[in-house]
């Protein structure tokens, strides 16, 4: 008999992290960490396996099939939106073709089970482009289907595998003679910006939250690449981890929609300055706003419409600004470098 698992691609990544520590002290799932980076010491108690290899190796996701029963994928691996401007072509392999290979493991390992494998997906608030900074000030809360021209090739490529899982979903060779009855259960989350206390986030654009946090925790300046009245969504990992696990478990049924909002707070560049600053009033911090990078963030909505996570699956962040700061992040972070 092959094991039944959980497998999480970029295991090594922030959310995977998370997830993993999460899952793994519950003891509740067999997980399978895939990552191109060797998974950090201190995770690898949690997992069953822990491959170092890259979605875009075929050969290796088809042992995985070989191998396993894989009930259901957080495929977590992505180059973010800073990173992925510079180099588009390969972002866009890793981003789609890299998730395309998972979708198509996805409704393989269906069709030997015939159930369908639960497939989670973080997109993101980079599925947004608001065209001004002038529109994104007035527009408020987006809904999941306004605004849905990104700017960004990251952006363009967490869209584009929202509607590749809608089609794997519901359309997966819909010409086949043999009608394809198990196709997977696709679901999707737009996260905001990500804040966590352990680690610290490589090559987004809405790095500047977490790396001014951290590097006021470490003594060390910063210099912010955006401009001090930015506001954009935020939350911190536990959220995060709380709302992927609480989608994965809502029962298909209830759920209206493949793609979902989530957020809990909106500060502004300024607000997250001042958190820091009381908690670490030595901090260094100038704000030295980059171009490029501020017209990302421009294109980037400074709230997101979550009522439909809230209707459908009972969402609601465990930490607002206050809490997040107070009670999480600040502790959490001391906790960190002190050690
Ligand atoms: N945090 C991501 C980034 O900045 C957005 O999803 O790229």
């Amino acid at each position: 008999m092959r094991k039944e698992v959980v497998l999480v691609t970029g295991a090594n990544g922030e959310i995977g992290h998370g997830l993993i520590s999460y899952l793994g002290e519950k003891q509740a799932s067999r997980i399978i960490a895939l990552d191109v980076q060797p998974l950090e010491d201190n995770l690898k108690p949690y997992c069953e396996r822990a491959i170092q290899g890259d979605i875009l190796d075929t050969m290796l996701l088809g042992r995985l099939v070989a191998d396993y029963d894989i009930r259901i994928i957080f495929h977590l691996a992505s180059i973010l939106s800073t990173k992925a401007e510079y180099n588009p072509e390969t972002a866009h392999r890793v981003n789609v073709e890299g998730t395309l290979n998972l979708l198509k493991l996805a409704v393989e390992q269906s069709s030997w089970q015939g159930k369908p494998v639960k497939f989670l997906y973080p997109s993101s608030i980079a599925a947004y482009g608001l065209p001004t900074l002038e529109k994104k000030n007035q527009s408020g809360k987006i809904k999941e289907y306004d605004w849905n021209s990104p700017i960004t090739m990251y952006g363009c490529n967490k869209l584009y595998c929202e509607h590749l899982g809608r089609y794997y979903n519901f359309y997966y060779r819909q010409l086949a003679v043999d009608e394809v009855k198990h196709t997977i259960d696709f679901r999707c989350l737009r996260f905001p910006g990500l804040i966590s206390s352990v680690t610290v986030p490589t090559g987004g654009t809405s790095d500047y939250g977490p790396e001014m946090l951290h590097a006021a925790a470490q003594g060390v300046p910063y210099n912010c690449f955006v401009r001090p009245d930015t506001r954009l969504p935020f939350m911190v990992m536990p959220d995060a981890i709380k709302s992927l696990l609480q989608l994965a478990e809502a029962p298909q049924e209830n759920l209206k929609q493949l793609v979902y909002n989530v957020t809990s707070f909106s500060p502004t560049a300024e607000d997250f300055f001042h958190h820091v600053k009381k908690a670490f009033p030595d901090a260094e911090i100038n704000f030295k706003p980059h171009i490029a990078r501020q017209r990302i963030v421009d294109s980037w909505p400074g709230d997101v419409e979550d009522a439909a996570a809230k209707r459908d699956w009972g969402w609601k962040p465990d930490y607002d600004e206050k809490r997040a700061f107070e009670e999480y992040l600040i502790p959490c972070i001391r906790q960190r470098y002190a050690n």
